[in-house]
C-alpha cells in the first residue's frame, strides 16, 4: 500500500478548506484548487485566520500552525495536482459536475493516485466509471465541519479495490477520524437517515404543524440532538439538502423521498443557509 503524502483538494467552499486545514496541520502537503478565484483566496483566508484562532487558544503550537501554513498551497491550476498521492474533491453536489472533474482529473493525476469523492449521495460506482481507474476511486465522506467532526464515512464503489479502500482507511485514521464503511447506494448511511429526516422537518414546516423554533426545540429537547433538523439543514446548505433529496428520490424510486416543495422554494429563492446570511432562519452576520 502506497503511502499517501501529499493531497489534492478540489473545492473550496465549507467542506473543502475544512478538509484541506485538518489535513494541513496534520502534517500533509496540501494543494487547494477552486474553479472560482475568490472562492479559492476567501478559503485561504478562513483557513489561515482558523489555524490562527487554534494556535491563540493553544490548542497548537505557533510553530506547528506555522507548518501547516506552509504546507497549504492554494493554486488555480489544476495541473498542479501532477504529483498528488490523493485528490479528495468536495465541489458542488452534481453528478455531472463530479463527472467531468473525475475525467479531467484522471488525465492529471499520476497513475498510482486516488481520486475520492467526498460527496454526500451520488454513486461512487459511477463517478469512478467515468475514469480509467475505478478500482482507484473512492467515497470519502467528511461530515461538516471536517476539523471538528469526529466521522468519515467511507464508500466502495463496485470496483474500488482493497489497496484504495485500505490506503483511504488509513489516511482517515491519521486525521484521527473515527471510519464506517457503507455500501455504495444512495445517501449512503449518514444522509440516507438524516435527510428524511430534514425533509420531514421542512414538511412539517410546511404544512404548518408548528413554527420552525419548535420543530428544532422538538427534537433538540425531546430527543437531544445538539441542533434542530432546521437549523442543521442551514448549516449545511439548502441547495445541498435538496441535491441530496433528489439524489435518494432518482436512486431509491420511493415517493416518501420526494423533496418538500418549500425546500426547493427556499433554494429557488436563494436562501441556502448561513452561508448565504438566510436559510429557515435569518443570520445577521456570516
Ligand atoms: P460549497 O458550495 O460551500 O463549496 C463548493 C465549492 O466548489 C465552491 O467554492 C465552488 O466554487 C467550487 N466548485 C464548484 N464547481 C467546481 C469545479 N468544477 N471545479 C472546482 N471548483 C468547483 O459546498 P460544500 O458544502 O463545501 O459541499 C461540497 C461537497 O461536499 C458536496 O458534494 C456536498 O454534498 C459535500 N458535503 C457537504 C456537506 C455539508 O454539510 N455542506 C457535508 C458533507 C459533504
Amino acid at each position: 500500500m502506497a503511502e499517501i503524502r501529499s493531497i489534492g483538494v478540489v473545492g473550496g467552499g465549507q467542506m473543502g478548506s475544512g478538509i484541506a486545514q485538518l489535513a494541513a496541520v496534520n502534517g500533509f502537503e496540501i494543494w487547494l484548487h477552486d474553479a472560482d478565484s475568490t472562492a479559492l483566496s476567501n478559503a485561504h483566508e478562513s483557513i489561515s485566520s482558523r489555524i490562527q484562532s487554534i494556535v491563540s487558544k493553544g490548542h497548537l503550537t505557533k510553530e506547528k500552525g506555522a507548518e501547516a501554513l506552509r504546507n497549504l498551497r492554494c493554486t488555480s491550476n489544476l495541473e498542479d495536482f501532477r504529483s498528488v498521492d490523493i485528490v479528495i474533491e468536495a465541489i458542488v453536489e452534481s453528478e455531472e459536475v463530479k463527472k467531468k472533474l473525475f475525467v479531467r482529473l484522471d488525465n492529471i493525476v499520476k497513475g498510482s493516485a486516488i481520486l475520492a469523492s467526498n460527496t454526500s449521495s451520488i454513486s461512487i460506482t459511477r463517478l469512478a466509471s467515468a475514469t480509467s481507474r475505478p478500482d482507484q476511486v473512492i467515497g470519502m465522506h467528511f461530515m461538516n465541519p471536517p476539523p471538528v467532526m469526529k466521522l468519515v464515512e467511507i464508500i466502495r464503489g463496485a470496483s474500488t479495490s482493497d489497496d484504495t479502500f485500505n490506503a483511504t482507511k488509513f489516511l482517515a485514521e491519521r486525521l484521527g477520524k473515527k471510519i464506517i464503511c457503507s455500501q455504495d447506494f444512495s445517501g449512503f448511511i449518514v444522509n440516507r437517515i438524516l435527510m428524511p429526516m430534514i425533509n420531514e422537518a421542512f414538511h412539517a414546516l410546511y404544512t404548518g404543524v408548528a413554527t420552525k423554533e419548535d420543530i428544532d426545540a422538538g427534537m433538540k429537547f425531546g430527543t437531544n440532538h445538539p441542533m434542530g433538523p432546521l437549523e442543521l439543514a442551514d448549516h449545511i446548505g439548502l441547495d445541498v439538502c435538496l441535491s441530496i433529496m433528489k439524489v435518494l428520490h432518482a436512486g431509491l424510486g420511493d415517493s416518501k423521498y420526494a423533496p418538500c416543495p418549500l425546500l426547493a422554494q427556499y433554494v429557488d429563492a436563494g436562501r441556502l443557509g448561513r452561508k448565504k446570511g438566510i436559510g429557515v432562519y435569518q443570520y445577521s452576520k456570516m
